[in-house]
């Protein structure tokens, strides 16, 4: 293939099925394009065409065929006629080969020269790596037009770090076994101090997946260390409607800063929101007041680990800090328990071998690993595509203990230094009792059950789901890699969900 200019898109189109015909770019004539977003009103645009025409069953294509109407000189007008959460597009015209038409409006759009004098455009920094030195973030809601021979001013926009080389997978066979592995490395840095204003009388915490776990982690912490009334709540499913007391804390949580459900409720909650995340310079933190990077380093593996982990070890030191007003107070025993667990691996790959052909599990924890038992129900079912559903230990009786059968193993954390281990020990014995199969992660001693899986005990029992969950970590990632998974890019899933 030859030419100047060229456009793509490494994601599956969000509307119509996974197939080439609704693969971006998307053409309508001359015109082509890609777009990172959902066009709310496409079917009402489709009307003013001749439903002939279109050849995808995605909302996206109707950008082409406005701006192939109306042309490409009144492109910004076009665009913004369409409704919706516009996200970015790029545009090419094959009339005027060696131009790129870029927009954004809610997602990011990055841009650099290279080496070779050469623009880049991309949606995320990461994939400048190797190409460019320095980037630029361009503005929302601004139309920069990159045409060969003339130069765009990128010095005006805002610097986006790009990351000297493409993270490498060193010697693992996926970024997200390397990515558990590197948990431990995690505990012993000095993070940066709080950027926090003063405290509220309360706590809302807002996030999606595993995001949002950490953040029913992180209520235990700062609820029970802190004594702080904590709320934790989807972003998705925040309302303007919900009555919020004066002084409350506003949470974000999100790795990649760019998450749209989180990134809506924030416009909603605005103006003085905290973030906890790992993308300097994303959308979340230009909206947010008080920044706090959790420096994790670059997640690759689509499944939240190291970043989940980081963020509960952070949101352990906020509540310390609400406490102590120390910023920090190291735990470096963390470090070698947590290593325990992954000089473990082999094991757990054993067990994994054992239950992979399932295709349902039951997942249970209490207190603190109740959010735990959530995140490893997430994991197996993003890399293993299996159902797991999640409860908090004692609730399997109030009505999924029904599901028990040979077929449905049930995974349960089960520490002796949980203070629900009394009830914990007596939902495993329910289970075995009823016949169903049972997987414990544990240190205790003489628990009944078909599969074990040893962890090392913390001397502090809220500390302790962080050595868990690498333990249930490790078990969704062997389950996935013998089923013959796609493990780092599983299916339909994307690592910022910006739609
Ligand atoms: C789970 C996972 C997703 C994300 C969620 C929020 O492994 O990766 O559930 O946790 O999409 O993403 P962030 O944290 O980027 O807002």
């Amino acid at each position: 293939m030859c030419g100047t200019t060229g456009i793509g898109h490494t994601r599956w189109a969000t509307t119509g099925e996974v197939n080439k015909v609704n693969a971006h770019p998307h053409q309508a004539g001359t015109i082509a394009i890609v777009h990172n977003g959902v066009v709310s009103n496409h079917k009402e645009l489709k009307e003013h065409f001749n439903s002939n025409l279109f050849v995808s069953d995605t909302d996206s294509e109707v950008i082409a065929r406005i701006i192939k109407r109306d042309g490409v000189s009144s492109i910004l007008s076009s665009i913004q006629s369409i409704k919706g959460e516009l996200g970015a597009i790029l545009v090419t015209d094959d009339c005027l080969p060696n131009t790129i038409w870029a927009y954004s409006d809610g997602s990011p759009l990055i841009a650099g020269i290279g080496e070779d004098g050469d623009y880049y455009i991309a949606s995320d920094v990461r994939a400048l790596s190797g190409y460019v030195t320095k980037a630029y973030r361009l503005n929302s809601k601004e139309l920069v037009i990159f045409a060969a021979g003339e130069r765009v001013n990128l010095n005006k926009y805002k610097i986006a770090e790009v990351p000297d080389k493409p993270v490498s997978k060193n010697n693992f066979d996926h970024y997200m076994l390397k990515e558990i592995c590197e948990q431990p490395l995690q505990i012993d840095d000095e993070p940066e101090e709080f950027n926090l204003p003063a405290i509220g009388d309360n706590i809302k915490i807002i996030g999606c997946g595993s995001s949002y776990y950490a953040g029913l982690l992180g209520k235990r912490f700062l609820e029970d260390i802190s004594q702080i009334p904590t709320s934790v709540e989807y972003a998705s499913e925040v309302s303007l409607n919900t009555p919020m007391p004066h002084n409350t804390t506003h949470i974000a949580i999100s790795q990649s800063g760019e998450t749209k459900d989180t990134i809506s409720a924030i416009k909603k909650l605005f103006p003085k929101v905290v973030s906890l995340h790992n993308s300097n310079g994303s959308t979340i933190t230009s909206l947010c007041e008080y920044n706090n990077y959790i420096n994790a380093g670059p997640e690759v593996g689509v499944a939240a680990t190291k970043t989940f982990f980081k963020t509960c070890l952070r949101l352990y030191h906020l509540a310390e800090y609400y406490k102590t007003s120390k910023h920090y107070t190291p735990q470096l025993e963390l470090e070698n328990i947590a290593q325990q667990v992954i000089d473990n691996a082999n094991h757990i790959h054993t067990v994994a071998q054992q239950i992979y052909h399932y295709n349902n599990f039951l997942v249970l924890g209490s207190g603190y690993h109740y959010p735990i038992a959530l995140e490893i129900a997430l994991k197996l079912k993003e890399t293993a595509y299996v159902h797991a559903e999640a409860m908090p230990a004692a609730e399997m009786k109030h009505g999924p203990i029904a599901l028990i059968d040979k077929n449905t193993p049930s995974i349960f954390f089960c520490m002796s230094n949980d203070p629900n281990i009394n009830q914990i020990l007596q939902n495993i014995e329910e289970v075995k009792s009823r016949k169903g199969e049972v997987l414990v992660f544990t240190d205790c001693q003489n628990i009944d059950a078909d599969w074990i899986i040893e962890l090392p005990k913390h001397m502090n029992f809220r500390l302790q789901p962080l050595i868990s969950v690498i333990g249930g970590q490790l078990l969704s990632y062997y389950i996935a890699l013998t089923r013959g998974c796609e493990i780092d890019k599983p299916r339909n899933l994307a690592k910022s969900v910006t739609v």
